[in-house]
């Protein structure tokens, strides 16, 4: 088994944990941080790889965005079977499917005919919003804008209630991303005098938990010595083993100048790091420039670019979302014995609970209770089937 097998085992582990509300696990997430318009939005929605995240010049994320990616196969889109407890896709075949289910389920069914029907296979599920799929981008990113003025308000207040959004596709790594608003000096609009510190309390919420990986930003258009993501990275992070270092916005850099020595580690020190971005532009976003042409263009930029040419395998989003994968797995296997330790805990918990039910009769078999005891089988197995196969994992 490999690591990167092990992430939507984890995932799912995180699902029944929080089903049956024991303990947290504390597993691993990658946190955005960085000023305001720094980039932040721009770089996860490149690692998502779909247009869904509002983005744009002044304070745009005012809410913690909660994003689980969740990687489903090519070949079952639709009928998916490993999207985690909540949102089981049993929902197309009891009756208590969901109107969009049903909706689909027509859908596909009038499609079917012609044999030219291409189901969707990616879509969003808001925790706000149980059992409703999103298949349109522009509809998710709606609805974080109407949860964002529904708590924070209509005036640039921001709030430290998350909005917790999964997205299922085929074309995502396994991750948890958590974009944060940013950091911010002068109060604008509805913010309160001290909007500095409750920024940074919120950004510190996420980013001091030891099993949280930052993502720093800083737009390489401003001298790295004021960068504040870095500032508060080190406050969490003093030896820079969990910080990554983003360089956004280096196509705006003066005609002249290059980021290769930050790139090359040689300016400030990061165990993990910096990767070189460019992000679509304000104008990009206007003129509506898919994110296919942009990731292209990107890689151009890279290539062409005589300052980066020779490591242009080692710039731009994809790069960047390939470290952040290894950089997870990494971080899951050295958590994995006190993963463990909890496991074991949960398991003697388990078979407790299980012994006390005894024998299911079996005019009993539909009840609640032997419901009940088949979670609790089915947890023990996916326990012991978790502990065997971390067992055998090695680092690759
Ligand atoms: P956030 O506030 O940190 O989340 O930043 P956003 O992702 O919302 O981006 C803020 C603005 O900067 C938007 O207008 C983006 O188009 C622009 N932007 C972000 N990254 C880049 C980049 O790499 N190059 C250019 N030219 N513009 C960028
Ligand atoms: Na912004
Ligand atoms: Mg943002």
């Amino acid at each position: 088994m490999s690591l990167q097998d092990l992430i939507p085992v984890v995932n799912k582990l995180q699902d029944i944990v929080t089903t049956t509300q024991l303990a947290e696990l504390d597993l691993p997430i990658l946190a955005v941080v960085g000023s305001q318009s720094c980039g932040k939005s721009s770089v996860l929605e490149n690692i998502v790889g779909r247009d869904f995240l509002p983005r744009g010049t002044g304070i745009v994320t005012r809410r913690p965005l909660v994003l689980q990616l969740m990687n489903i196969s090519e070949n079952d889109p639709v009928i998916n079977s490993d999207t985690g407890f909540r949102s089981s896709s049993s929902s197309f075949s009891n009756g208590e499917a969901s109107d969009e289910a049903v909706n689909l389920e027509d859908h596909l069914r009038r499609h079917a005919a012609n044999g030219s029907y291409q189901p969707p296979n990616e879509w969003g599920e808001f925790l706000h919003i149980p059992h409703k799929r999103f298949y349109n981008f522009s509809d998710i990113r709606r609805e974080i804008e109407n949860e964002t003025h529904r708590i924070a308000g209509q005036n640039k207040g921001i709030s430290r209630l998350p909005i917790n959004l999964k997205i299922y596709s085929p074309r995502v790594l396994n991750l948890t991303l958590v974009d944060l608003p940013g950091l911010t000096k002068i109060p604008i609009g509805d913010q309160p005098t001290d909007i500095e510190k409750q920024t940074r309390n919120l950004i510190l919420e996420y980013v001091s938990k030891p099993n949280c990986i930052i993502l720093a930003v800083s737009p390489a258009n401003v001298d790295l010595v004021n960068s504040e993501s870095l500032k508060l990275a080190r406050q969490v992070d003093p030896t820079g083993k969990r910080t990554v270092g983003v360089l956004t916005k280096l196509d705006l850099m003066d005609q002249g100048t290059n980021a290769l020595d930050i790139l090359k580690g040689n300016v400030y020190p990061l165990k993990l790091g910096f990767i070189g971005i460019v992000n679509r532009s304000q104008q990009d976003i206007s003129d509506n420039k898919s994110l296919d042409d942009s990731l292209f263009s990107e890689q151009q930029f890279f290539q062409n670019h005589t300052a980066y040419r020779s490591m242009s395998s080692k710039c731009g989003t994809k790069y960047l979302a390939l470290t952040l994968n290894k950089i997870l797995m990494t971080h899951i296997r050295d958590r994995l014995p006190d993963i463990k330790a909890k496991l074991n805990t949960l398991m003697g918990q388990t078979e407790q609970e299980l012994a006390s039910y005894g024998e299911i009769p079996s005019h009993l078999k539909d009840s609640k209770e032997s419901r009940g005891a088949m979670v609790l089988s089915l947890m023990t197995k996916f326990a012991t089937t978790f502990m065997n196969s971390i067992e055998g994992t090695s680092v690759n």
